[in-house]
């Protein structure tokens, strides 16, 4: 028996990157996956690779947000990945950028969930997993983007508390610095940017798809069934410490003695 056999699961943002390692591995672990993306065609590609059924939707349109749900029939767990965003300081942007992030990052979680809601209420139990980042839960700029993550986590408690009684279960996840096609400009600009960011993770390398995949497959199962509000990183340490402010006060110690 595999952990997820029978149950059904929409994934947003399911064509690329993080979402499609979701996809995968749920679809291996048993569940009937709906890949939900805004670019229908990566959609089809990836629910043609796992045996999932796709579905072209934006997930900051409601009116989308409810023909994916109609569209998915049960749903059992919901993944609100989709997301990203790459506008800065406060100083800098403008209200459109604002809005932008916060829309594909907080109010995406919000439609995606008040959609699937009733049903999981109506069937006594469900699971709503965030992907969020640990952007929010330290600075990491990006302010936008950053705000509407750390939104996604206290969104992801206040569900967890209110609808626990009906047997549902939100918890999100807070990835580091994942190999995705979201790095692609940014690996443009700098072509070593996984390598220099290395120095920071104290496990020595940034994170996989598959590594995020994993734990939303152990969070979504019955094995987490009484995990709630719970908000995993999965970081490979980053922000358990800050090695590289250690490494440079002890190199401070040592050139004054
Ligand atoms: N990659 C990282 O380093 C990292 C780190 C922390 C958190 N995250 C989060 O993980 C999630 C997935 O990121 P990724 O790196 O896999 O990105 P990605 O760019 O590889 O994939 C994102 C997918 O979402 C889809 N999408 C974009 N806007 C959408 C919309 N409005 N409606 C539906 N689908 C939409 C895109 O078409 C794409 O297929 C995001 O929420 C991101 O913020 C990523």
């Amino acid at each position: 028996m595999s952990r997820l056999d029978g149950k059904s699961a929409i994934v947003t943002g399911g064509g690329s990157g993080i979402g499609r390692a979701v996809c995968a591995r749920f679809a291996a672990d048993g569940a009937t996956v709906v890949v939900a993306d805004v670019d229908g065609e990566r959609a089809t590609a990836v629910a043609a690779e796992i045996g999932g059924r796709a579905v072209q939707a934006d997930v900051t349109v409601a009116a989308d947000v409810a023909r994916m749900v109609a569209d998915a029939g049960r749903v059992d767990v919901l993944v609100n990945n989709a997301g990203g965003g790459m506008s800065d300081d406060v100083l800098e942007i403008d209200e459109e950028e604002w809005e932008h992030d916060v829309a594909l990052n907080l109010k995406s979680a919000f439609l995606c969930s008040k959609a699937v809601l009733p049903g999981m209420i109506e069937r006594g139990g469900g699971v709503i997993v965030n992907i969020a980042s640990v952007n929010g839960l330290a600075f990491f700029a990006n302010e936008p983007y950053s705000a509407a993550k750390a939104g996604v986590i206290n969104l992801t408690r206040s569900m967890a508390v209110r609808y626990g009684h009906h047997g549902i279960r939100a918890v999100a996840i807070a990835p580091g610095t994942i190999r995705t096609p979201i790095w692609q400009e940014r690996v443009e600009k700098v072509p070593e940017i996984f390598e220099k960011l290395l120095r920071w993770y104290p496990l020595g390398r940034v994170g996989e798809p598959e590594d995020v995949a994993a734990a939303a497959a152990f969070l979504a199962s019955d094995d987490a069934s009484w995990i709630s509000g719970e908000v995993l990183r999965v970081d490979g340490g980053l922000l358990a410490g800050n090695a590289q402010m250690a490494r440079e006060l002890v190199a401070d110690f040592e050139d004054a003695e």
